[in-house]
């Protein structure tokens, strides 16, 4: 392969590493190939509290980071020496769980000399889809949705110009399941097991309210309101609270099978036809789902439908991408070697709240 440096000239060889919420991941990818994607949650010791406690993430990303590395350089048949860049996920995250995956890729790209590339978590979501789809098309939006964001992005440009369209203005789609199933009884994460109960239940049984979809939100597509694009979901967990205290106060047994139908109904009926509309109104003809919910049964099904009717294709990466890990920043990673985009260094900080305008950090 020709080299300047170090460096591969084409079809680069980069480690990934992603530490912003409760997964360490590690991937490593040759270009638009993936060798490996190793991943390890601390989901398990979240359980008992219903939702991720940023400090346990973070002493867990402690343990796992030097065990995934090694299982993902061992599986790829690569030692760190023939790496050519390193891709970190500097965020959005969780600030404490960044640090981790932030500190270790600094140290191995001190150690090794290597180009370290501080990079968009977002962004990295919608990167994946070149390892499994091929090029990403023209006219690209993404939706990504899972336990720490839902948004709605138009990608110009994978390594330039990502911009949002869209975003919650409260609780992200799946911690809304997460704290649905929490008011159910049904434990965490909530999202796998209201989409199993949600399938004996009925879903126009209860109808509940679809977040900013009143018209002085959405306004019209001449005159589009502050919010046509955004989404909210901590209404609609009141409205479940209320709903399940209305049984209880009257003494009668709660339907969870419809309770959780009708909740699903209203996040997945609100996320499909804003995305959609989103996509139809920026003149996106592609759309590619990323994100832990993207598992859900239902999402796939409606969103299926509504893009198949406006016309627009729909991309939808395998689970074990979709869901947050390693590969993506890697493929995203390696997209900025290709295109020459210049390496972050070592002088960079994680920001928490990184824009989704800032595809990697230029220090
Ligand atoms: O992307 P992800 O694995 O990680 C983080 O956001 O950290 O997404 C996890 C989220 C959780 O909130 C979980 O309840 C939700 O994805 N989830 C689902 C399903 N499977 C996972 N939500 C709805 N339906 C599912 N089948
Ligand atoms: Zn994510």
């Amino acid at each position: 392969m020709p080299k300047i440096g170090s460096m591969s000239l084409s079809a680069p060889l980069v480690l990934g590493i992603e530490s912003s919420c409760d997964e360490t991941g590690v991937g490593i990818v040759r270009g638009t190939e993936l060798l490996v994607n190793a991943v390890a949650s601390s989901m398990e010791e979240h359980v008992r509290f219903g939702g991720v406690i940023p400090e346990i993430a973070s002493r867990a990303h402690l343990d796992a980071f030097v065990p995934t590395l090694s299982a993902a350089l061992e599986e790829a048949g690569v030692s760190l020496d023939d790496i050519d860049a390193i891709a970190v996920t500097s965020g959005p995250g969780l600030s404490g769980a960044l640090m981790v995956g932030v500190a270790s890729a600094k140290a191995l790209a001190l150690g090794t000399g290597k180009p370290l590339y501080a990079i968009n978590h977002l962004v990295a979501h919608v990167g994946v889809g070149i390892l499994e789809g091929g090029k990403l098309p023209e006219n690209l939006g993404a939706l990504l949705v899972s336990g720490g964001h839902t948004e709605i992005l138009q990608v110009n440009s994978l390594t330039d110009d990502v911009r949002l369209i869209g975003a919650t203005i409260d609780d992200a789609a799946g911690e809304a399941y997460d704290k649905v199933a929490r008011l159910l009884g049904l434990g965490y994460p909530g999202g796998p097991v209201i989409d199993a109960i949600a399938r004996d239940g009925d879903r126009k049984a209860i109808r509940f309210p679809r977040g900013l979809t009143m018209p002085k939100f959405i306004g019209t597509a001449e005159d589009p309101g502050k919010h046509r694009h955004d989404f909210s979901f901590s209404g609609l967990k009141t409205a479940v609270a209320r709903c399940v205290e209305q049984y209880q106060k009257r003494g009668e047994e709660v339907p969870v099978a419809d309770i959780a139908a009708g909740f699903q109904e209203a996040v997945v009926d609100v996320i499909t036809s804003k995305a959609v509309r989103a996509c139809t109104e920026h003149g996106l003809s592609n759309l590619l789902l990323g994100g832990g919910v993207a598992a859900n049964s239902r999402l796939r099904e409606l969103l299926a439908a509504r893009c198949a009717s406006a016309g627009i294709t729909l991309r939808v990466p395998p689970r074990e991408l979709c869901t947050d890990n390693g590969a993506m920043v890697a493929a995203l990673g390696a997209q900025l070697v290709a295109t020459g985009a210049a390496p972050t260094g070592l002088g960079f900080s994680t920001d928490p709240g990184q824009p989704v305008s800032m595809v990697s950090l230029v220090a």
